[in-house]
Order: structure tokens, then C-alpha cells, then sequence
């Protein structure tokens, strides 16, 4: 970057040749890798979620709407590197369940996948990757998933109806522990109004982000 001309005491060029400046090898592996996987989290995001898991060092981690496994998967991976904690993630992968609440193109693009395809090949990367240990994911509906207690990351990006989305709030906010975080995508959609309402209410909203695939918000339960 700095090749030519500054000198070697220069501050930048040490910077760009001790590669320094914020760069984690680990986590550039990590989003080189979700590359393969299908879904919609950002880098940026994942980065941000991987982050959080090195902050907060959790034991329990539940999302809910894992898709292809783009944003659960960076986690699981923060997970290996810390060496512990579990990853749990909560999906239906049935046509059904994301067709509710939907119309349109939106229900007919949800009800045409091959959602059997999906869950198979996540399962597929999972294990190729070393992560059996850190993730367990739960073919259900957030409403039929049994409860998980002490969840230290909550990360909610299941069915985008206002209800639905309401319900994962209601349901699985109040088995966040103390202190614990909860993230939750999408937070402008048209079709999302009463969940972050409901989380500004009751929680403390500490980070608003928008990126190019996503706007998202993470609060801390009180
Ligand atoms: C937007 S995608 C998740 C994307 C993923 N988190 C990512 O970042 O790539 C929404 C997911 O929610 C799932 N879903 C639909 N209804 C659900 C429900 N009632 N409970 C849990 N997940 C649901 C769908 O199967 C779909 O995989």
C-alpha cells in the first residue's frame, strides 16, 4: 500500500506492513468461507456478530431464521476459536411456516424453495467446517421450539410479518439473561413494526446499524 514512498519509520507504513490496522486473520477466513453458504447476512454483519461473541463470550447463543447459515455460522466459528459455548439455531426450513403472514411475490417466492435442499447442505457445511461441537440446529417453528433458558446472544431474524416477528420477541426476549444481548434484522421493514417497538420499550437499544444488505439494531436486556 505504502510501498515507495514513506519511510520505514513512518507511522502508516508500519501500520500496512505489520497489518495491524483491525485485520483478523480469523475472521477474514471466516467470511472468505460463508461465502459458500446461501442467505443474506453482510460481512459486515457477520464480522459484527462475531465480534459480539468475543465480547461477550457466551455459553448460549439462539437464533431464530437460519436459512442457509450465513449469520449463524460466523458465530459458531467465534464459538471454536473461544473454544466453548453452543450456537443453537431455530428454523422450520418449511415452506408453510415462511408463507405465513406473506402475499404476493414475497408467498410465492417463500413457498417455491427447496427447503429439504437447504437444511441438507447447511448440514453438509457444518461438519465440513469443525463445527458440529458449536452449533445444534432445531428443525421447528419458534412458536413449536422448545424454550432455551440463559441465552446470552439473542439474534432474531425468523418470519419478517409484523405478528410473527412480534411473537419471537415476546417469546424468546424474556429467556435472555440479565445483561445479555439481543440483535434483531430488519428493523425498517414495512412489514416489522411492533417488535422493535416492543424491544425499545423493555430493552436498551445500544447499536443501529444499516449496511448493503442489512439494517439492524442490537439492544441489551436490562
Ligand atoms: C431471512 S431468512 C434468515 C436469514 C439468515 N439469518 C441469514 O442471515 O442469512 C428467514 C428464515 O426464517 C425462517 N422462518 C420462517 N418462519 C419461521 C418461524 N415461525 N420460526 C423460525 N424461523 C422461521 C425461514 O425458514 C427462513 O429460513
Amino acid at each position: 500500500m505504502y510501498d515507495a514512498a514513506p519511510p520505514p519509520s513512518h507511522y502508516e507504513h508500519v501500520v500496512a506492513v505489520n497489518k495491524t490496522r483491525g485485520e483478523n486473520p480469523y475472521k477474514q477466513r471466516v467470511l472468505t468461507k460463508i461465502k459458500q453458504l446461501d442467505g443474506w447476512c453482510s460481512d459486515y454483519k457477520a464480522a459484527t456478530l462475531m465480534d459480539l461473541v468475543w465480547f461477550i463470550q457466551p455459553k448460549v447463543v439462539v437464533e431464530i431464521g437460519v436459512f442457509g447459515g450465513k449469520s449463524l455460522v460466523p458465530m459458531g466459528f467465534a464459538l471454536k476459536q473461544l473454544g466453548g459455548g453452543m450456537a443453537y439455531g431455530i428454523d422450520p426450513w418449511s415452506a408453510a411456516a415462511s408463507e405465513e403472514g406473506s402475499d404476493g411475490v414475497n408467498k410465492t417466492w417463500w413457498g417455491s424453495l427447496d427447503y429439504g435442499a437447504i437444511l441438507s447442505k447447511l448440514r453438509g457445511k457444518i461438519t465440513e467446517f469443525g463445527l458440529d461441537k458449536y452449533i445444534t440446529l432445531v428443525q421447528a417453528t419458534s412458536a413449536d421450539a422448545a424454550p432455551i433458558s440463559n441465552i446470552d446472544i439473542l439474534h432474531i431474524d425468523g418470519n419478517h410479518a409484523n405478528d410473527v416477528s412480534y411473537y419471537d420477541v415476546l417469546k424468546w426476549v424474556p429467556l435472555v439473561r440479565r445483561g445479555g444481548l439481543i440483535v434483531f434484522d430488519d428493523i425498517t421493514w414495512s412489514t416489522i413494526e411492533k417488535a422493535p417497538k416492543w424491544l425499545d420499550e423493555n430493552c436498551v437499544r445500544v447499536i443501529s446499524m444499516k449496511d448493503i444488505e442489512n439494517e439492524w439494531a442490537v439492544w441489551v436486556k436490562p
